[in-house]
This record gives C-alpha cells, sequence and structure tokens, in this order.
C-alpha cells in the first residue's frame, strides 16, 4: 500500500469559502429545461409543470446560485420573448443546438423555480447578437421596483417584488469563434465596459462579470483576458473561467489529474486580473466566477446535434453523459481546486445541471436520478465550510502524459468553528493509499462521517434501471488514534472526512 502525509497550518487560511462556489448553470440546450427541470404531464410536475422529483434532487445536491439562461443560447435570445402570457410567446430557433425554442419557460417561471430550489439567480445578458440598451432594459425589468414601463410591465406580468438579481454575466465566451456575435478582445472589452457603466446608473449594487477566454486552450489565452481586462477593469467584478475535461484515448491517468489543469488555468488568470492591476495602480481587485466547469464528453456533441434547414427539434437529448465513477473522482477533485483558491474564486457554476452535462438525469414520464458526479458535489456543498486550510501532501507521484509528473493523492480542507472536513483522491489506478494527518494543531479529535466515492470498477455508472448501482459508502477505515487521521483510500476514489 502507498502512504502519504498531509500537513495543515490552520493559522494560515487561504479565504473564506464564498457559498457561491456551489453553483450551477441552466441553459435553453438539450433537455435540461424542456424535459429536465420542466416536464408539464409528468406524473411528479407541479401547477407550473416544474418536476417536484427533480427540484428534491436539486436542493439534495445542495445548490447556492443558478446561472440562466446560457451558455452559446444566449447571444441568440430575446429576453422579452420569454416574459408575458405564454400564448403570446413567439417560437424561435435555437441557433446555439439548432433546435427550436418555445419560450415556454422564461425569467417568471425560472425564478419562482429557483425559489423553491432555494438558489439565487445569475442572469447572462446577449451582448453577441444584441448591446447595451437591450441588457438596460432587461436589468430595468428584473431589478426596477415600478414606475417604468418596463417594471410595471413585469408588475403585470405577475411578479410585484423585483427579481433583484445581482450577479449578470456581460455575454458568453465571446472569443468563441461558434459565438453568435463573436467579437475581437478589443471589441469586446469596450462594449462590456460600456454596458457595465450603463447598468451601475441603474443599479450601482449589481455584480458583474466580464467574459474570460472560454478555455485555458484558446489561442487568445492570456492576452483575451489582460485586453479585456485592461478596458473594463474598474467597471466589472469578476472574469469568467471555463473548462471541461474529459477522458480521452482510454488516459485514465491524465484525465484523474485534470484539477491539476484548473489550478494552473486559476493562477494564470490570476496573475493576469494582478498585472492589469498593477499597471493601473488600482486598488481594486477582481475575483474568478467559474462559471462554467465540468467533466463534459465534449467530442461526441457533433453527433447529438440535428442538421439541416427543416430538422429543428424541439428539446433532442445532447449531452446526456452517464457519468462514470472516475468522472465523479475528478468532479470531486475540480472542487477541491476551486476551494484551494477559495481567496480568488468566489463563484463557480457546474455545468449544467439537469440532463445536459449533468449531475442528475431525468426520464421523460420516467424517474430522476442521481449520477456519479452528484455525490462528491452534494457531499462538498454540504461540508466545505468557513475557510479554506492550505494542505502539504507528501507523498508519492506518477507520470501522466498531459501534466507530467503529478501526486497520487490531491487534498483539500476547510475549517469552521471546531468543525475540519477534508477532501481527498486517490489517482492510482491499482493500489491504495494510506494517508495521515497530525491534528494536534487542528485542535479536532473525532470523525463525524468518512464517505468514499470508489468502485471496483472505475467506469461503472447509475442508469434508469439500476439508479443506485453506484453511490458513497461510509468508509470505516477513516480512525484517528494518538493525535493522528488515518483513512486508507482505494483506486481511483474521492473522499469525505468532516471531523470535529
Ligand atoms: O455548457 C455548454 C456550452 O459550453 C455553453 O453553452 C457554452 O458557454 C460552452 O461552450
Amino acid at each position: 500500500m502507498l502512504t502519504a502525509r498531509l500537513t495543515i497550518d490552520p493559522a494560515r487560511p487561504v479565504g473564506p469559502v464564498s457559498r457561491r462556489l456551489f453553483g450551477a448553470f441552466v441553459e435553453h440546450m438539450g433537455r435540461g429545461v424542456y424535459g429536465g427541470i420542466h416536464e408539464p404531464g409528468h406524473p411528479e410536475a407541479d401547477e407550473g409543470g416544474f418536476r417536484r422529483d427533480v427540484i428534491d434532487l436539486v436542493r439534495e445536491l445542495g445548490v447556492t446560485t443558478v446561472r440562466y439562461p446560457g451558455g452559446n443560447f444566449v447571444s441568440g435570445f430575446r429576453w422579452e420573448d420569454g416574459v408575458g402570457p405564454r400564448a403570446d410567446r413567439p417560437v424561435r430557433l435555437n441557433l446555439a443546438w439548432h433546435s427550436t425554442e418555445t419560450n415556454e419557460v422564461g425569467l417568471h417561471e425560472f425564478a419562482s423555480w429557483l425559489d423553491e430550489v432555494g438558489a439565487e439567480l445569475m442572469l447572462a445578458l446577449n451582448l453577441g447578437t444584441r448591446g447595451t440598451l437591450e441588457a438596460l432594459d432587461l436589468l430595468e425589468y428584473a431589478n426596477v421596483p415600478s414606475g417604468t414601463t418596463l417594471a410595471d410591465q413585469r408588475v403585470r406580468n405577475g411578479r410585484p417584488a423585483p427579481f433583484d438579481v445581482r450577479m449578470w454575466c456581460l455575454g458568453n465566451e465571446m472569443d468563441g469563434p461558434w459565438q453568435l456575435g463573436q467579437r475581437s478582445a478589443e471589441d469586446y472589452g469596450k462594449l462590456a465596459a460600456r454596458t457595465a457603466k450603463a447598468m451601475r446608473q441603474v443599479d450601482p449594487a449589481v455584480e458583474l462579470v466580464l467574459c474570460g477566454s472560454s478555455g485555458a486552450s484558446m489561442p487568445t489565452f492570456g492576452d483575451w483576458e489582460r485586453t479585456v481586462l485592461t478596458h473594463a477593469y474598474d467597471d466589472v467584478d469578476f472574469i469568467s473561467c471555463h473548462a471541461y475535461y474529459e477522458e480521452t484515448d482510454g488516459d485514465l491517468g491524465t484525465f484523474l489529474a485534470s484539477a491539476t489543469d484548473m489550478d494552473r488555468f486559476i493562477e494564470t488568470v490570476v496573475a493576469t486580473a494582478d498585472h492589469v492591476k498593477a499597471v493601473r495602480r488600482s486598488s481594486r481587485t477582481i475575483d474568478i466566477s467559474f462559471d462554467e466547469w465540468n467533466v463534459w464528453y465534449l467530442s461526441r456533441v457533433p453527433a447529438d446535434l440535428a442538421k439541416g434547414i427543416d430538422d429543428w427539434p424541439v428539446a433532442p437529448p445532447i449531452s446526456e453523459d452517464p457519468y462514470t465513477v472516475a468522472d465523479g473522482v475528478v468532479v470531486g477533485s475540480l472542487l477541491m481546486s476551486l476551494l484551494r483558491h477559495a481567496d480568488r474564486v468566489t463563484s463557480a457554476s457546474i455545468a449544467q445541471l439537469v440532463n445536459v452535462i449533468a449531475p442528475i438525469a431525468a426520464e421523460p414520464q420516467g424517474p430522476a436520478w442521481r449520477k456519479c458526479t452528484f455525490f462528491p458535489f452534494a457531499t462538498t456543498s454540504r461540508l466545505a465550510r468557513g475557510v479554506t486550510l492550505e494542505v502539504r501532501v507528501d507523498g508519492p507521484g506518477y507520470v501522466t502524459a498531459g501534466y507530467g509528473e503529478v501526486p497520487v493523492v490531491d487534498a483539500a480542507a476547510t475549517a469552521d468553528d471546531g468543525a475540519v472536513a477534508l477532501f481527498l483522491v486517490n489517482r492510482s489506478q491499482d493500489e491504495e493509499v494510506e494517508v495521515s494527518l497530525d491534528l494536534t494543531a487542528l485542535g479536532v479529535r473525532t470523525v463525524d462521517e468518512a464517505l468514499t466515492l470508489s468502485d471496483p470498477d472505475p467506469h461503472a455508472a447509475n442508469t434508469a434501471d439500476r439508479p443506485d448501482r453506484v453511490g458513497l459508502w461510509p468508509n470505516p477505515r477513516a480512525v484517528v488514534a494518538e493525535d493522528a487521521l488515518r483513512v486508507t483510500l482505494p483506486p481511483v476514489s474521492w473522499t469525505a472526512v468532516s471531523l470535529h
């Protein structure tokens, strides 16, 4: 068996764990909204057509903020289409996902659903095919109490109190050639700054997210961040990061180390933002909104998409990745990367929530169930509280094709009022690891729970027929003796240990 020793200094917290780290993302894409959260006629549907079984699972997942309505979809979206009497709402092409948008669910319905779920709404604006004026209109409609045509229209449409939306994304992935209205960094930076300034004239308290690169592999990555921040630094609060990972060519070793890439990505964007801060002699600090992250088998998408002028299905299944134990382990480790950077990553959204690239599956007229990625997210959202503590890992490494040598054990920890939560990953594919941690300085002695996600088959997954095939199991090999915690991690596993 391999061994690893952890060291945690409670006197050196990284930063407070923002509850917004446990956000998600719902896009009008595939069966995310229609046939996902919303299915009138389903035996579990409420009066508004929203599935109660799905609401229960979203609550259990512990989602705090939900980014909506896109994604790529938003760059072709007219928000007015989704408000007012349903019978009058137009049916449009969803160009991002080659499908038909019925607009049956819009801002009001989604906000009501979020009230049920108990999560905050984060709205994305269309800065692809639209601009500052339309952004102002939506802000006025959503946040101004009453007395203007748009605010009164909201009241007439059934929402007397403002939606009071705090977080707004200034467009989506504006560097991407796939984006409707893709822009150069110069053009986008100027547009975002103009729009942000104008929005603050309506509501100075909005929190604004500037689009960073669509991913760290974009050819303009780094330059894009520097340029857009140079234009909009004083006007925004966050810059976005997006990252998706998948196992390719059977290279499980590289895939399991995906958090290495996320760590580097975050640190590069922080360095770039701080460079702009230095050049501008600014006293403001820009945080990261990691508002799209997950495991996504992106290479399978083209086969899912309809094609042709006469083929625009309503809510076709797209990217309904089944998610394996290995995928769950990677999602757990990506959350650990976010926690490690809690001082600068203060908002994040797993992309997405139901059916599409999602931890929750919902079958038409059938059951809803938890995929493997559900478990580490729900547990981390429940246990990670207070502040993040830095964890030093002394243990073995292994060589990956993607990232060179990486540690076998990945770890993160949080502490809150006498409680410590430890999150651990064993990336070895064939060996157990015994991890030890001296608890003296942490002042905790008792294991409250130790939960592990693993399976002899790392590619096992839950399905409609076997929704409980894989899940968390209580790990009996997490024990405290002589002021030290010892916990044994099976191969390809994610573990959470809470202590007080
Ligand atoms: O989450 C799916 C898509 O991934 C989003 O629409 C887009 O922003 C990203 O490329």
